[in-house]
C-alpha cells in the first residue's frame, strides 16, 4: 500500500429496500466506481426491527421514526463500505438531497434522482459525518477489518 492510501477516508453506504427491489444495485455500483470510490466490503442484510431502531437511534424521537423502521425492515438492504479521499462528503454529494422528489429537480444527476421516490423511499443512505461513518461501519462490520471478508448474506 502506498502512503496516499493513508489519507483515504471510509464511509457507509446502504442501498435501501426500494433500490434493491427496483433492481438499481448495478447502476448504483457503476456510479460508485465511476466516481472513484472503492467498495471495500459489502453485506446483503435483512434488518430486523431492533437493528433498524438501533441504527437510526438518533432519529428515535422524530415523528417518522416508526415509518422509517418499518420501511428499512421491509426487504433486504445492501450495506457497503466505500473508500476514497473525502469519501463522507463526496458520497453525500453523489447521492443528493434526502428528499428524492426534490433531488429529481435540483440534482438530476444524483443517485436519489435516479432511483429514489420521496423523503422515505430515497434509495440510498450515506453517513453524515466522519464520526457517524465510524459508528455505522462498526455497526455492520464489527470485529473484521474492511476487505477481509467475502460477501455475506445474513440477517441482523
Ligand atoms: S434530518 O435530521 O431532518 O436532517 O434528517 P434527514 O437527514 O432529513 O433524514 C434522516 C433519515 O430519516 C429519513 N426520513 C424520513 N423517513 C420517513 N418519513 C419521513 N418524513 C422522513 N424524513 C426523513 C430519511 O430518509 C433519512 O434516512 P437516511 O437513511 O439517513 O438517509
Amino acid at each position: 500500500r502506498s502512503d496516499a492510501t493513508a489519507e483515504k477516508e471510509m464511509t457507509l453506504a446502504i442501498i435501501k429496500p426500494d433500490g434493491l427491489y427496483d433492481n438499481y444495485a448495478d447502476k448504483i455500483k457503476n456510479a460508485i466506481s465511476d466516481s472513484g470510490f472503492r467498495i471495500l466490503n459489502e453485506r446483503l442484510v435483512q434488518l430486523d426491527e431492533d437493528a433498524a431502531m438501533s441504527f437510526y437511534a438518533e432519529h428515535s424521537s422524530r415523528s417518522f421514526f416508526s415509518d422509517l423502521v418499518k420501511y428499512m425492515t421491509s426487504g433486504p438492504v445492501l450495506i457497503m463500505v466505500l473508500e476514497k479521499e473525502n469519501a463522507v462528503a463526496d458520497w453525500r454529494t453523489l447521492i443528493g438531497p434526502t428528499d428524492a422528489s426534490k433531488a429529481k429537480i435540483t440534482h438530476p444527476n444524483s443517485i436519489r434522482a435516479m432511483c429514489g421516490k420521496d423523503l422515505q423511499r430515497n434509495c440510498v443512505h450515506g453517513s453524515d459525518s466522519l464520526l457517524s461513518a465510524q459508528r455505522e461501519i462498526s455497526f455492520f462490520f464489527k470485529e473484521k477489518s474492511p476487505g477481509s471478508g467475502s460477501m455475506e448474506h445474513d440477517e441482523l
